[in-house]
């Protein structure tokens, strides 16, 4: 039988994503449709996470209609948990009430729902519950924990509870390695477009040694490792000056000189000049990714070019920057470029990217 699947995804990519699953738009903020699916929950939501422009899915388990209190929907939601059941509550309020945000709307129904008897439990639910209010009528979705989905939905107000000051761009990569198959254990790996050094702080924070590549500096400062900046001969003496102004102070070095035992390595080239040559020097390559504001098929050539290079069965993340509308040949180029040298190939509009995609790959 088929079964109703409340699916999100940013606005901007919403079309796109209606195309690819079927379905039919809700008014809910314009950035949710609901596509019917006979296949079994575990391949309908496999489908959503492959696909490329699909955020979030879960089955729809309720409605229930919204009068001047919320008593139905708790009645409604108290019949959907089992006893044993610890849940979390998610609420979109797509009303225009004032002073009625979703979170306070949140605490009322967990606060209700505990006072029947049920336990809340916001960091291990064994239910995830999602509710969408619309006027006039509560949408209820449902994921267990053993669901391979994304939980979260939305991931902007999620963002706020990180103590730790993540920039956007490290939430992109973090997406990344949350929604993608990334090996643990990583060794080195090489950032192209590294400035100002949100992925490279990230990649260091998860115990890799990085190497940097962008002719810009990083903001050593923020960054947990001591840098040590490798520049062309003709650069060095204006690189020394502006490293002094750093107080983590970076070693600056000759090019043709990098030392082995570093933690983070910032080469101060475009990335089109690497050569293989002083990749091998480094000591090998695990995992290439790629953040450079350039046409996509430009830089899946770069990653192409560098492909020799690297490591056995190292991974590739690469953004796709959606520098004109026309998404579909972006994909088309990127696609065939690399599907030279690069096999497991997933491209995903991630929660944090906004005019641009996320590939993943894995060296061939
Ligand atoms: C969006 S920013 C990268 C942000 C970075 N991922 C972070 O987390 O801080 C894009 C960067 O790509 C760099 N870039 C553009 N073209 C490049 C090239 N050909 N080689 C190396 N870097 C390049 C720019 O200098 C810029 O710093």
């Amino acid at each position: 039988m088929a079964h109703s699947y409340l699916v999100y995804s940013d606005k901007r990519f919403a079309e796109n994503a209606l195309k690819e699953l079927g379905g039919k738009p809700v008014p809910f903020a314009g950035k949710f449709f609901i596509t019917k699916s006979s296949a079994s929950k575990a391949k309908t939501l496999e489908k959503a996470k492959r696909s490329t422009f699909t955020e979030w899915a879960a089955p729809i388990v309720g409605t229930a209609k919204l009068g001047k209190s919320y008593s139905q929907l708790i009645k409604t939601i108290a019949k959907l948990l089992k006893k044993d059941d610890t849940f979390t509550i998610e609420v979109i309020n797509s009303r225009d009430i004032s002073g009625t945000n979703a979170k306070s709307i949140e605490v009322l129904l967990g606060t209700e729902l505990e006072k029947k008897g049920f336990v809340a439990d916001l960091r291990n639910p064994s239910l995830f519950l999602y509710v969408i209010l619309q006027k006039g009528e509560a949408t209820i979705c449902a994921l267990s924990a053993s669901d391979d989905a994304p939980k979260v939905l939305d991931v902007f107000r999620a963002d706020k509870k990180i103590d730790d000051k993540l920039n956007r761009a490290q939430l992109k990569l973090k997406d990344a390695f949350e929604r993608f198959p990334v090996p643990k254990k990583i060794g080195t790996a090489l950032d192209l477009g590294s400035a100002p050094g949100g992925w490279a702080a990230y990649l260091l924070k998860k115990g890799m040694r990085v190497v940097a590549v962008d002719n810009a500096l990083l903001e050593y400062d923020s960054i947990s490792a001591k840098a040590v900046i490798a520049a062309k001969k003709q650069y060095l003496a204006q690189t020394k000056k502006l490293a002094s102004k750093f107080s983590t102070k970076p070693n600056v070095v000759n090019i043709n000189g990098i030392p082995k035992d570093f933690r983070l390595l910032h080469i101060r080239l475009r990335a089109g000049e690497l050569k293989a040559k002083q990749l091998t020097k480094i000591g090998g390559v695990d995992m290439l990714t790629i953040d450079m504001n350039i046409y996509p098929r430009d830089c899946a050539g770069i990653a192409n070019g560098l492909a020799d290079s690297l490591n056995k069965g190292a991974c590739l993340i690469m953004t796709i920057k959606l520098m004109t509308p026309n998404v579909d040949k972006h994909i088309k180029n990127v696609e065939k470029t690399l599907s030279k040298k690069y096999t497991s190939r997933i491209i995903k509009k991630l929660p944090h990217n906004r005019m641009e995609l996320t590939l993943f790959a894995v060296k061939k």
